[in-house]
């Protein structure tokens, strides 16, 4: 029976570029998808854009384009990432496609037909200046427990208290600044708590779906207080205008919340591709054989088994076989989430011409089946792909070809050897075992247990030495059998990477002389077949290549040493710099600190009708009476920090050397004459 899979990535948000995070998510998937064509099995694999809510129009409003021409732009930008990691999508769509339009209305009127949908009036901070309501995460003020200043509507970074947005004091609105009123507005509800969802997701997510470890995070969402209260509680799934997003049926000014559409994206993109071939999505999603699976990271998992399951069921829709949770990818401890697209750039690994390969193979010696966090360190990708990848499995096939095609004009031995027929057996007999790790996720599993059986051909190689053969008489027999076994050899192992390997895999194809290659292959022999002429697969990677793509900025070597003893940092936007909210500040006053040599305690005026408290690790080039009555630039929007001498709130500018010790000196900046306490410095 034909295996039949529906696979897709996360839909990732249109406001930006791919990171490696993303990579790693669509790497870990096309892998597997590879696998499963390998062994015969039919599979639709399909993502798009999440282009809808609110940060996406914000950002639109900001670039000055509409929403849709924003979103445009940056699907534009996709295919050089695909096709450069060779990601192999079917199809890629968009969440503001017809299709998803269409299906999210269907799926929200069988929800209601179902008694699922609640209409609520509930009330909300509304920016009177944009004339929008305000998303928690537009809303700032001061935290309702510890006072820090500029905390967002939902939670507090400076002492991690959680609350709601009205709860803030003085509360301001992000995009205007003006202070936002409460207003009450009805909004659209999914009745996940309805005693007909509790029990279908209890069920649903606890039956062998999920990794185990996921199945029993979603298991404490489902405990029961004294009143018998789960933590499921209704939905809310509308937004008021305006809003870029699905309009909701007989709801004027209504749309869906993005993350209600942004699913059912995953349907829209296959339907587009379906239709495209003449096929019906229902008459394929029917099929009782077909398994539709979704790859996610760690941050989305309610979204997927909680309410995706329910919408989906209660539609009377198929519901996902299975939900594979990722961790994230980090780089130098940095998490690679969807806020911070630090780290290394998937584009510049390409532009400094690192093969695309090289980071599939790394990704996947890393991964396993669980929720775990992976780290990308610059040195071990290096040993892997030199020792490992290159070392012992691409070596293989250069230290055979030559002597097969010069002295046995391309042909392969049909007779092996004894030795060299255990050895392939052995190679032969990992099959099923490395099928079963690629099925269960566990890649670098697999990619062990594959270097483990290149480990044996190179000791098999060392043995007979080919080199040696060819300089003696009367071995020729010889030198053919070894040296067609490891073409064989490699043949095999290349059927074992070719999921991850998939460019090289066919520059190995083409050099074998054969078809495309699947799993069952690497069970036959070649037997006595003429290959090709060989040409050199993969190169090393040069760890230069490496350090330019952590370099800031320029690869070039710099011939001078760096100003002020730093590189540059990474170059920003005008945008990052407007974060920065510089003031100047009078020092009213200033005084030592008991108990501390590097600081001082500045009180400023920033023109704010009341003073702060800065301390300063200024004392070693400052006496406080030099400083008293003077003007100087700070950071003004620097989240308040508790220090063991009190809370400092900001930042004093000073300049100074990378290497203090050796180059002795600190400055703190002052205006030119005529500035006054609260000018904006920008
Ligand atoms: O977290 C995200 O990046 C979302 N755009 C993922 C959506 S996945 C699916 F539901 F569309
Ligand atoms: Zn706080």
């Amino acid at each position: 029976m034909t295996r039949k899979l529906f696979v897709t990535t996360a839909l990732p948000y249109a406001n930006a570029a791919f990171h490696i995070g993303h990579m790693m998510e669509y790497i870990q998937a096309d892998i597997w998808v590879r696998f499963q064509r390998m062994r015969g099995a039919e599979v639709n694999f399909v993502c798009a854009d999440d282009a809808h809510g609110a940060p996406i129009m914000i950002a639109a409003e900001k670039a000055g384009k509409t929403p849709q021409a924003f979103v445009a732009e940056i699907a534009a930008g996709r295919k050089a990432y695909l096709d450069g990691f060779h990601i192999g999508f079917d199809n890629w769509h968009s969440t503001d496609a017809p299709e998803n339009h269409a299906l999210a209305r269907e799926i929200y009127l069988a929800l209601r037909k179902n008694e699922l949908i609640d209409v609520r009036t509930i009330e909300q901070f509304f920016d009177p200046v944009k004339g929008m309501f305000l998303p928690d995460r537009y809303i700032k003020g001061e935290c309702p427990r510890c006072g820090a200043k500029d905390q967002y509507g939902d939670n507090c970074e400076v002492c991690g208290a959680v609350y709601q947005p009205t709860e803030l004091r003085n509360p301001y609105s992000v995009l205007s600044g003006a202070k936002p009123e409460l207003r009450t507005s009805e909004h659209y509800f999914f009745r996940l708590s309805d005693p007909r969802c509790v029990e279908y997701l209890k069920n649903w997510t606890q039956d062998g779906k999920l990794q185990s470890e996921v199945a029993n995070k979603v298991k404490e969402w489902f405990a029961e207080d004294a009143d018998g209260k789960t933590q499921l509680g209704d939905w809310d799934i509308s937004r008021d205008a305006p809003y870029f997003g699905i309009e909701i049926p007989d709801a004027p000014g209504k749309f869906f919340y993005v993350w209600l559409d942004a699913p059912i994206g995953y349907l829209a993109s296959l339907k587009h591709l379906l239709a495209r071939r003449g096929q019906s999505m229902e008459a394929y999603l029917a099929d009782p054989e077909l398994r539709q699976v979704h790859f996610i990271g760690k941050d989305i998992v309610t979204f997927h088994t909680l309410f995706w399951p329910a919408m989906l069921h209660f539609s009377g829709r198929k519901v996902p076989n299975n939900v594979y949770v990722h961790g994230f990818i980090t780089v130098g401890g940095d998490k690679m989430s969807k806020s911070r697209g630090t780290g290394i750039s998937p584009l510049r690994y390409l532009e400094l011409g690192l093969d695309a390969q090289w980071l599939r193979y790394y990704i996947a010696a890393k991964l396993n089946a669980r929720v775990e966090d992976i780290e990308f360190n610059p040195e071990d990708f290096i040993a892997r792909v030199n020792a490992d990848l290159v070392g012992k499995y691409v070596n293989i096939a250069s230290r055979a070809a030559g002597f097969i095609g010069k002295r046995f004009k391309g042909m392969l031995s049909r007779d092996l050897g004894v030795e060299g027929r255990v050895l392939l057996d052995g190679l032969r007999a990992h099959g099923p075992a490395i099928v079963q790790l690629y099925d269960d996720r566990e890649y670098g599993k697999a990619v062990r247990e594959i270097m483990l059986l290149a480990d044996r051909v190179n000791e098999y190689v060392d043995q007979h030495k080919p080199w040696e053969l060819a300089k003696q008489k009367g071995q020729e027999q010889a030198l053919h059998d070894v040296c067609s076994v490891c073409i064989e050899a490699f043949r095999v192992l290349t059927i074992y990477l070719k999921p991850i390997l998939p460019a090289l895999a066919a520059q190995v194809e083409a050099f074998l002389q054969v078809g495309p290659m699947a799993f069952a292959d690497a069970q036959r022999a070649l037997g006595a077949h003429r290959i090709g002429e060989f040409k050199h697969l993969m190169q090393r990677v040069d760890p230069a290549q490496v350090e330019a793509l952590f370099a800031a900025g320029a690869a070039a070597e710099p011939v001078a040493p760096p100003p002020g003893g730093e590189e540059l940092a990474a170059e920003i936007g005008i945008d990052d710099f407007a974060k920065v909210d510089l003031r100047i500040a009078k020092i009213v006053a200033a005084e030592r600190v008991d108990g501390s040599t590097k600081l001082l305690k500045l009180t400023l005026d920033v023109g704010e009708g009341r003073t702060r408290q800065v301390f300063s690790g200024i004392a070693s080039a400052y006496a406080p009476e030099q400083l008293a009555g003077k003007l100087t630039v700070m950071v003004a929007n620097l989240a308040p920090r508790k220090m063991k001498f009190g809370v400092s709130e900001g930042m004093v500018l000073a300049a100074s050397h990378a290497d203090e010790k050796a180059h002795p000196g600190l400055y703190v900046l002052e205006p030119w004459p005529g500035a006054q306490p609260g000018l904006r410095v920008r």
